[in-house]
């Protein structure tokens, strides 16, 4: 078997944790990942016979302490992941911090298989001090299972605290449209990485089914969903595309925030986006452009 901290889907998932960590964006434990790995990809570095626990997917937060965490660690979900069984997938785990990942993967990162029954993963190597997969798993479960269907080439949840994007749910309309106009219009580059815009859930008690629900549900139809007053998840066939999503929107939502109170002498027209959006190919999201 070949070392395991070699392996290139582990290396990409601690160099995009420090890159996150670094950008402010998973302060503490905040954010997750969970990137699927072809069997075969895996298959050099480990065992697939060897499961070392089976974990129930269970609302599992790592904010939980004690008798509160012994309780929330057995409530049933409604999740059912069988359409994910066999899948194998890195996930971050819950309650880690993205500093630490590079550090120590193997405590901070886990690798599992979803079980046949959808309702357990089998952990094959990872949260070595008897850890679990991130709170947000029923999140990034229902909304691989709707990416899939829409992109069989998906691979990639990622969620994180992009500062500017959390600013910004604070002082603008949550409508997604009027969302993601304002994003396309502060970067000449938003329309081309982006043009289908992002999906807005209002605020919500988050690590748990409904939010998963409400999430995957916005997954039918956007690459990026952005939780009010709390974060952003962002999609992708790899750990780079679904990155290079969050961080257009985060650097639009940036720029937002530092001209949001000054005249404004100039901007991107809604002719211009169009011209934009047919220069590279690119369709913009149907009616939400004003020509
Ligand atoms: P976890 O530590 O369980 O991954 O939770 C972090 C987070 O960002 C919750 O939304
Ligand atoms: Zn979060």
């Amino acid at each position: 078997m070949k070392d395991i901290l070699t392996a290139p889907f582990i290396r990409e998932m601690c160099k995009t944790c420090a890159n996150m960590y670094r950008l402010g964006w998973d302060e503490r434990n905040g954010g997750n990942i969970s990137y699927q790995v072809p069997e075969e990809e895996v298959a050099p570095y480990l065992d697939l016979q060897n499961v070392l626990r089976v974990i129930p997917m269970s609302f599992n937060s790592g904010y939980l302490v004690g008798k509160a965490a012994e309780e929330s660690a057995n409530k049933a979900l409604e999740l059912d992941a069988t359409p994910l069984a066999g899948k194998i997938f890195v996930v971050t785990g819950t309650g880690k911090y993205f500093k630490n990942v590079m550090d120590d993967p193997e405590t901070n990162l886990g690798v599992v298989r979803v079980a046949a029954d959808g309702k357990h993963v089998e952990l094959l190597w990872g949260y070595a001090d008897g850890g679990r997969p991130t709170s947000e798993l029923p999140a990034h479960f229902m909304s691989h299972m709707e990416r899939l269907k829409v992109d069989p080439g998906h691979r990639v949840v990622m969620h994180c605290h992009a500062t500017n994007v959390v600013a910004m749910t604070f002082v603008h309309d949550l409508c997604e449209r009027a969302f993601t106009r304002t994003l396309w219009k502060m970067c000449t580059e938003c329309m081309v990485v982006f043009p289908d815009g992002v999906g807005v859930l209002p605020w919500m008690i988050c690590g748990n089914d409904e939010i998963g629900r409400a999430t995957a549900e916005k997954m039918k139809d956007f690459r990026l969903v952005v939780w009010a007053m709390h974060g952003i998840f962002g999609t992708g066939k790899d750990l780079d595309e679904a990155f290079g999503l969050i961080e257009t929107v985060e650097k639009a939502a940036e720029i937002y925030i530092k001209i949001m109170n000054t005249p404004i002498k100039q901007d991107i027209t809604d002719a211009q986006l169009k011209v934009l959006a047919e220069a590279f190919g690119v369709t913009p999201r149907a009616g939400w452009l004003d020509v």
